[in-house]
């Protein structure tokens, strides 16, 4: 039962995290699905993606909720049936839920070399330019952070025509430090997030993202 971590951030938003090491016949034998999550799982092209799918079931029986407790908006963002929030989260091996009495958002991702290559499309060219002055592996690290919070962001605000490089910023913060700001400005509306970030394993970032006020007009 490979649940890998649990972070209690405080007294009402807890973090669940799976290693997903099962195979699919195992976690398909353990969770029971509704309607939907049956015809979505089945309709699913990749194992992995299943096994990540089913593995978020594992999740929610942790803290004592199934899938019959969750239900999806028309954008695809998840709810749960009472007043708790939730977020979801799969990358590779890992998958994680947060659950809070407060509006979060919650993203994994693994450090890829890649990322250097789409930092201009998400990242401005003022803050791009301050990163590219540190090493490679650091700015593999900071990159990933801050695509991280921007989709933790979206999976709060969930709004369409968001663009992670022209509306979201994320504050300097160091790799050392678990959290830092971010600033969403759309639509005429302003709103601040409080980003945690720390390593999973060696090559994965998690990153999860608080609401630090209603959105406000801007001037
Ligand atoms: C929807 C989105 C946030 C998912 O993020 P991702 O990193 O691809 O995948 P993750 O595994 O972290 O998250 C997937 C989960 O997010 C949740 N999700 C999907 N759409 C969502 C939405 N509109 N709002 C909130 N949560 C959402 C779901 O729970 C989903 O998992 P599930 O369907 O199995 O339950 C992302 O694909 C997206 O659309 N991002 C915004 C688009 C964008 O601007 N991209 C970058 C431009 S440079």
């Amino acid at each position: 039962m490979p649940l890998y971590k649990t972070i209690q951030h405080n007294s009402s938003t807890q973090i669940l995290i799976w290693n997903i090491t099962e195979s699919f016949e195992q976690l398909n034998q353990e969770v029971q699905l509704n309607e939907k999550s049956q015809k979505r799982l089945d309709g699913m092209k990749s194992e992995m993606h299943q096994r990540a799918f089913l593995s978020i079931r594992k999740l929610l029986a942790q803290a004592g909720y199934s899938d019959f407790d969750l239900y999806y908006d028309e954008f695809g963002k998840p709810h749960l049936i009472n007043e708790k929030h939730i977020s979801i989260t799969h990358s590779h091996h890992f998958s994680a839920i947060i659950l809070s009495n407060e509006a979060v958002g919650i993203d994994i991702e693994m450090q890829r070399e890649k990322i250097q290559k789409i930092a201009h499309k998400f990242v401005n060219d003022k803050e791009l330019e301050r990163l590219q002055k540190i090493n490679t592996n650091d700015y593999i690290k900071k990159l990933t952070v801050k695509w991280g919070a921007k989709e933790a962001i979206f999976k709060i605000r969930n709004e369409k025509g968001i663009s992670f490089k022209d509306h979201i910023q994320v504050a300097p913060f160091e790799l050392n430090e678990t959290q830092t700001i971010a600033n969403l400005n759309y639509n005429g509306i302003n709103q601040q997030f409080t980003i945690h970030f720390s390593e999973l394993d060696t090559n994965f970032t998690l990153v999860y993202a608080f609401e630090n006020n209603m959105p406000t007009q801007a001037n």
